[in-house]
Formats: structure tokens, C-alpha cells, sequence
């Protein structure tokens, strides 16, 4: 598998906590979107592991396409789920 799945087509709202480490789902197979629950197994993807800035909500990319992981840039606009 060389091009994650798209979990969904929106972004997941999420209350980041400063200084939290999060492991984001980078291929899609996770049943706990938009975090890695080790579905990765087997595949070429890894989770990307990210430690909050600061403590805010912010939109948790679930399409996989983003270039600015693990935040939604929109690039879900126009794509359908598999
Ligand atoms: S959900 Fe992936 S770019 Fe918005």
C-alpha cells in the first residue's frame, strides 16, 4: 500500500493541550481518526508523532492529502471517500 486511505472527507475538530504528544494517522486505516491506532501494521506508514504548540482546537486532517500534516489545508475539498 503506497497511498493512504481517506479515512473521510472533513477534518476532525480536536482540543489540543500544550505540550501533549499526539500520534497522527498518516495511512488512513485507523478506526480512532484522526490518531494511529497501529492499523499501520504491515503497510509502508507510519504515524506521525507531533507535540502541541500550545493548547487550542484545531482541524485534524482525515483525507490523508494535506501538505501540512497532521492539519487539514483543505485539500479535502472535491475528493470522495474510498
Ligand atoms: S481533511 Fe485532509 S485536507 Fe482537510
Amino acid at each position: 500500500m503506497s497511498k493512504a486511505k481517506i479515512a473521510s472527507t472533513s477534518p476532525t475538530a480536536i482540543d489540543l493541550e500544550e505540550g501533549k504528544k499526539y500520534a497522527f494517522c498518516t495511512c488512513g486505516l485507523s478506526e480512532t481518526q484522526p490518531f494511529c491506532d497501529g492499523a499501520h501494521k504491515g503497510t509502508d506508514f507510519s504515524p506521525l508523532v507531533f507535540t502541541a504548540d500550545k493548547t487550542e482546537k484545531a482541524f485534524l486532517c482525515n483525507c490523508k492529502q494535506t501538505g501540512k500534516a497532521p492539519f487539514c489545508d483543505g485539500s479535502h475539498s472535491g475528493l470522495v471517500k474510498d
